[in-house]
């Protein structure tokens, strides 16, 4: 194909990590019903291969989501894809249920996603970063199509592709405390185990890990474990780790019906789920991980050791390099007290905010309406509302908790998110060609096959 003609696609999805994997399964097996229903679709990863949180994937992490919330089953319990399918073809099902355990590690889990994504691997181009999504040049926006600009790489040439829809799903973006930035030795959970690995561990005499929710607490009890020479000091902002509600009925926020009760609500109840249930997420850390933490801290208190230390109320301000150490400053307690801490190594488990495609929409970005409060508008069915002479799909997978919920940047959802945006795109394609007013379904939990 020529340079100047670049392929064109019913369905171009930025970013492949779970979300779209989940969606590229949803639109394989929209073909099987149909060939009205086959979508044609590229998915373009800016890693090499396929990767899930790979920095984060810690010895014995487990899965905060049950294994039946894998990519399909919520939509298509009878999917080829589901995780129970790929036990059976590792051989190793009956093994797994005599565990008697609904939360796989993560390192199984990524097992998983990665035997799920070779599956569909004709549809993924690794190593192909999309830099920005924009009208085909000269073409009015009621034009049917949107140009990706991909990044070239070691492999492939940059290039562009033409999509009649997009889906973004570029995930979490990383947070670090004011004043922070990352280098070789100060360094965000989302790089962990990459950095961790490029140091000489017996020369890390003293790290720092700040942040109380899970991923800290993860990080804490590894370098505890790994480094037993070392000083493990750990910032938290509260009193002590709170832990992750996951009892059944706070649960229910995760459940796909939620989502209409979120969307459809109004800002009292949307609020009501922020207060009641924000700790069923954020800042908060599974029971089992609290009561490894606490047992470390205490088994050593017995021999008289003091190496895992908690400073409580305590908030990262800072960080600076004095010679050979990071010197970080500390805000301490009721009266923000500043005290300074030395450190070879700090973990900054300050957690993320959500998926922004402002800077990939570029230009695009004023086609596409925002609420009172600035943020975007979007449909139940995860389209972005745009001015009504767009006529081309822009889809987000995450970035959408404003409008339905806490589920937006999770995994919880992904299987019915999936074949929603799946149903909404052949549906909005059903009725552009039949030169009809697009009803779009609304198939909470709905079933594509
Ligand atoms: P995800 O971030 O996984 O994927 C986005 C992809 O887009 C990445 O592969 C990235 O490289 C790519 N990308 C970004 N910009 C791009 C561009 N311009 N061009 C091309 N590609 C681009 N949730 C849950 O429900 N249960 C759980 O157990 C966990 N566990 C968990 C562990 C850890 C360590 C973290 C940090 C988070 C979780 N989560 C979670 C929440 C997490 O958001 C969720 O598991 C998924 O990663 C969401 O999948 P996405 O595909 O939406 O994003
Ligand atoms: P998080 O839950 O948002 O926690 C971030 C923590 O950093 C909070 O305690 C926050 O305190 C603290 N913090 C922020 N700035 C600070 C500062 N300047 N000084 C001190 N503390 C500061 O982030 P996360 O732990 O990375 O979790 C993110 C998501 O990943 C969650 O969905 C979680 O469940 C998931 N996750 C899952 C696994 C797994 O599956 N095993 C592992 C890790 C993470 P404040 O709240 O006071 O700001």
């Amino acid at each position: 194909m020529s340079q100047r003609e670049p392929e064109i696609h019913d369905v171009v999805g930025v970013g492949f990590g779970p979300s779209n994997l989940s969606l590229a399964i949803a639109l394989q097996e929209c073909r099987t019903s149909g060939p009205d229903q086959e979508v044609s679709a590229l998915f373009l990863e800016r890693q090499p291969s396929f990767g899930w949180h790979r920095n984060m994937l810690l010895p014995s992490a487990t899965m905060q989501i049950s294994f039946l919330k894998d990519l399909v089953t919520f939509r298509n319990p009878t999917s080829s894809f589901s995780f129970v399918a790929f036990l059976h073809a590792s051989g190793r099902l009956p093994r797994f249920v005599n565990n008697q355990d609904f939360f796989p590690t993560r390192e199984e889990f990524h097992q998983y996603l990665e035997w799920a994504q070779a599956r569909v691997a004709d549809r993924v181009e690794y190593g192909s970063e999309v830099r920005s999504i924009r009208l085909v040049p000269g073409g009015a926006p009621e034009a049917d199509r949107l140009r990706l600009d991909v990044a070239g790489s070691a492999r492939r040439a940059g290039r562009v592709v033409e999509a009649r829809n997009v889906v973004v799903s570029t995930g979490l973006v990383p947070n670090m405390p004011e004043g922070t930035e990352r280098d070789e030795r100060v360094w965000h959970s989302s790089e962990f185990l990459e950095k961790y690995r490029r140091t000489d561990p017996p020369k890390l005499r003293r790290v720092a890990v700040v942040g109380a929710g899970q991923s800290a607490a993860e990080i804490t009890r590894f370098l505890y474990d790994e480094l037993p020479h070392a000083e493990v000091y750990s910032v938290i902002p509260s009193y002590g780790y709170s832990v992750a509600d996951d009892t059944p009925f706070a649960n229910q926020v995760f459940d796909p019906g939620a989502v209409d009760d979120y969307y459809f609500g109004t800002e009292q109840t949307r609020e009501a789920f922020w207060r009641y249930h924000r700790n069923t997420n954020y800042s908060v850390v599974d029971d089992e991980v609290i009561r490894d933490l606490y047992r470390r801290a205490y088994d050593d208190e017995v021999r008289g050791v003091e190496r895992l230390r908690f400073l409580n109320l305590t908030r990262v301000t800072g960080v600076k390099r004095v010679g050979a150490e990071t010197r970080v400053s500390l805000q301490v307690g009721p009266d923000a007290e500043v005290r300074e801490l030395d450190c070879d190594a700090l973990v900054c488990a300050t957690g993320y905010r959500g998926m922004e495609p402002t800077g990939l929409l570029g230009d695009l970005d004023r086609h596409c309406l925002r609420d009172g409060a600035g943020r975007y508008r979007i449909e139940r069915d995860y389209r972005v509302v745009t001015d009504p002479e767009l006529t081309c799909g822009i889809y987000l997978q995450g970035g959408t908790e404003h409008s339905h919920g806490l589920t937006s940047s999770l995994l919880s959802n992904i299987a019915v998110r999936s074949g929603e945006i799946a149903g909404s795109i052949v549906a909005r394609r059903a009725g552009r060609n039949a030169g009809r007013p697009v009803a779009v379904p609304v198939e909470v939990g709905g079933d594509l096959h």
